[in-house]
């Protein structure tokens, strides 16, 4: 049965949410198919349960003679086809997860930057449009979300779509959806986060991708009349907190941030780390942490001053450098260039 026949079958008893990404077929037949597998043994079971019942109830004339203990074809059957079948859903099941979660990149993807907090989700795309409890996407292609919340335990939840992924503090995680049918979506938070979280819901509008592009023109300020891209709100705020004092090339203060990104990092207790997006976050929000090896740890802590969707921007800005994008060489000081530390 198709999906369309499905949900029209059900139309008045809505069984399921309407399905609007690629990932919700896959979805729906892995647990039809859980459902089918779980309906087939459980009327072997009742079923032969009620006939046993009939046969040999007490007083009735079954054969009681030369009872059998044991029947080594019988339980190899019943033990290999359910651990096949166990398996098989497991595989199934492990390789949706996989792709919802940490799928293979896709250059043609869109990424959003999505914030939790008590008790709103705020969005921003990299072009720099920000919304609240509301997401526009393009249909058909590839939405790459990277998340994090503000506060506490989040779970950007979108039914029609069947995804669904904590948004935990002080840490990233993705998920992915690819988005086949123009609409309106509910989002929901799937994680108990306080008094109003049944209030911490949402709209995703899947739109044709030209009306996306018109939506994103519209929207080119943002909400705070912020008319810049995410790296450019980055760049501003690199100048007002000073970063440059210290991370311009030529002050050798602290370690200089082109390419950084991707790199791997020597730290002064010996460790060795990827500058991925985690690295970079706690680098800034707390750097006494991850103090690179050849520095002073004099770098202050930024945790109390900076906003999660502030420290998105930081690190798109970041991502920038030394592609293209290159840091001002501040004027003068520390011609010399001697690392301390
Ligand atoms: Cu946020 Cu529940």
């Amino acid at each position: 049965m198709t999906h369309t026949a499905m949900n029209s079958l059900f139309a008045n008893i809505p069984i399921w949410p309407e399905g609007a990404s690629k990932a919700a077929f896959e979805m729906d037949a892995l647990y039809l198919f859980i459902v089918g597998l779980t309906i087939f043994f459980s009327a072997i079971v009742f079923g032969l349960v009620l006939y046993f019942v009939g046969k040999y109830y007490a007083g009735s004339k079954a054969d009681r003679s030369n009872p059998s203990f044991h029947n080594l074809k019988l339980e190899l059957v019943w033990s290999l086809i359910p651990l096949a079948l166990g398996l098989f859903v497991f595989v199934w099941a492990a390789k949706l997860y996989v792709e919802v979660q940490a799928p293979i990149s896709s250059e043609n993807a869109l990424d959003i930057y999505v914030v939790g907090k008590q008790w709103m989700w705020q969005m921003q795309h990299p072009t720099g449009q920000r919304e609240n409890n509301e997401l526009h996407v393009p249909v058909g292609r590839p939405v790459k979300l990277t998340m994090i919340s503000q506060d506490v335990i989040h779970s950007f939840f979108v039914p029609a779509f069947r995804v669904k992924n904590d948004v935990v503090p002080g840490r990233y995680r993705t998920l992915w959806f690819e988005p086949t049918k123009v609409g309106k979506y509910h989002l929901f938070c799937a994680e108990y986060c306080g008094t109003k979280h049944s209030e911490m819901v949402g709209w995703i509008y899947v739109m044709e991708p030209e009306d996306y592009e018109m939506w994103l023109k519209d929207n080119q300020w943002g909400m705070g009349n912020e008319k810049a891209t995410m790296a450019e709100a980055g760049a501003a705020l690199y100048q007002q907190l000073q970063c440059g004092s210290c991370h311009d090339p030529n002050q050798r203060i602290g370690p200089p941030l082109a390419g950084v990104y991707g790199t791997t990092r020597t730290l002064s207790d010996g460790r060795r780390v990827i500058a991925d997006r985690d690295y970079l976050r706690q680098a800034i929000l707390d750097p006494q942490a991850v103090t690179v090896s050849g520095y002073e740890n004099i770098m202050p802590p930024f945790r109390s001053q900076l906003t999660e969707v502030e420290v998105n921007q930081l690190i798109e800005y970041i991502k920038t450098l030394g592609k293209g994008n290159e840091l001002p060489v501040a004027e003068t000081k520390n011609e010399e260039g001697v690392n301390k530390g």
